[in-house]
């Protein structure tokens, strides 16, 4: 079956049309850092808007505990969304209280409410089916139709992604149809040479996708924390670099089996150090063999693949026709330590083909460098639920919307 589109729901005029985004935004006190999913989320509601729907829109925005903490109020992100959608967006200070029922009653045709974060209210993320189905239930009552667009939470099962499709008439919004779009090319003969680019902290995340994806890959070139571990498997000393000892024999395994299919394994030969994890650490360039060889001998920290490194990795990129990329090469929140993950996504700009950013941090990472969301064939708003999905993992989400 493939996926219900929102077609499948027939006119909408008129009708309360419940919207699961994932308005999940990072926040600097109470400003909006990056508003990419506030942007992804606006083709949606404005077919809803011009179709004439009454618009709830729903999200979670960061891990609150079940109950309502200030810190994370969608308020911010509804005032947002009002300027991006040019036109007055309500908020509700609750999700299925007097305040939701209020704001939804007064919806007029066109009109647009953003629901307080879902995560306030326990049976969101109950473990227990039956408390997320009644809470679900709670939000139906807000909606005639059901319109899941929050791709990245599509691997989570919760109630207003899972058991509320299944309560309302429902179907799959336009942004998750164009991020299956794109990630269908990446799993289904995509065109090769194919790259993989990871980075990010630890290798323990990316484990699944690393077994996945060595068959299908021509190239996997590996940066960020988790190069330190690969480094490690292959005998070098790290120094006090992040390293999961606990990895290393998996990640042997790795590096064996990427020998064996023939899979172009590019580790870093240079590593930018530093003396402590700090902005304005001193810092040295060394080989990869050599980390434990600065001035700061064994308390070095890597924060950073080295420049040559860097080139290397460009290159690969650029000559590749099929690149997918998840994680910093490195610190990129501190200048000094942002070179190797500028230069990456500066070689992706250039691909002769499709250069996929794979959401979360890397997402963050080329904005915050200065890089247009044009100048990429695709970003990803789902961290996690990219990866899942390259792992081949069956997505909760997805299902209940048909997908098989
Ligand atoms: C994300 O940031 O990846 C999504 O919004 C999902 O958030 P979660 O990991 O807290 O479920």
């Amino acid at each position: 079956m493939t996926l219900r589109t929102l077609d499948s729901l027939g006119s909408l005029e008129g009708k309360r049309v419940i919207v699961r985004c994932d308005l999940n935004v990072p926040l600097r006190d109470g400003v909006i850092t990056d508003d990419g999913r506030v942007r992804a989320s606006l083709p949606t509601l404005n077919a809803l808007i011009n179709a004439g729907a009454r618009v709830v829109v729903c999200s979670h925005l960061g891990r609150p505990d079940g109950a309502p903490d200030p810190q994370y109020s969608l308020e911010p992100v509804a005032q947002r969304l009002s300027e991006l959608l040019g036109k007055p967006v309500a908020f509700a200070r609750d999700t299925v209280g007097e305040s939701a029922r209020e704001a939804v009653a007064a919806l007029e045709d066109g009109d647009v409410v953003v629901l307080e974060n879902l995560r306030f209210n326990a049976g969101e993320t109950a473990k227990d089916d039956q408390t997320r189905r009644a809470f679900a239930g709670e939000l139906a009552a807000h909606g005639d139709a059901f319109v899941s667009d929050g791709f990245g939470v599509v691997h989570r099962k919760q109630a207003s992604v899972y058991e509320l499709a299944e309560i309302l008439p429902s179907a799959a919004g336009l942004l998750i149809a164009a991020e299956l779009d794109v990630l269908d090319r990446l799993t289904e003969n995509p065109e090769r040479p194919y790259t993989v680019v990871l980075g990010g902290s630890k290798v323990s995340d990316k484990l699944g996708v690393i077994s996945h994806l060595l068959p299908r890959v021509d190239r996997l070139l590996v940066g960020g924390g988790m190069l330190f571990t690969f480094l490690a498997a292959e005998g070098h000393a790290v120094a006090s670099s992040l390293l999961e000892k606990d990895q290393l024999d998996t990640v042997r395994g790795y590096i064996a089996e990427a020998k064996e299919r023939g899979v172009e394994l590019v580790l870093p030969t240079d590593i930018v150090v530093a003396s402590a994890f700090a902005a304005d650490a001193e810092h040295e360039v060394v080989s990869a063999e050599a980390i434990e060889q600065t001035s700061f001998g064994a308390s070095g920290i890597g924060l950073d693949i080295g420049p040559e490194t860097a080139a290397r990795f460009a290159d690969a990129i650029r000559g590749s026709k099929t690149v997918f990329w998840n994680g910093p090469m490195g610190v990129f929140e501190f200048p000094a330590f942002a070179a190797g993950t500028k230069a990456v996504a500066g070689a992706l700009t250039e691909v002769d083909g499709l250069g996929v950013v794979g959401g979360g941090d890397s997402a963050a990472a080329v904005r915050q460098l200065g890089f247009g969301d044009d100048e990429f064939g695709h970003i990803s708003t789902g961290g996690g639920a990219s990866l899942k999905f390259l792992e081949g993992k069956k997505l909760p989400g997805l299902e209940v919307l048909g997908w098989q």
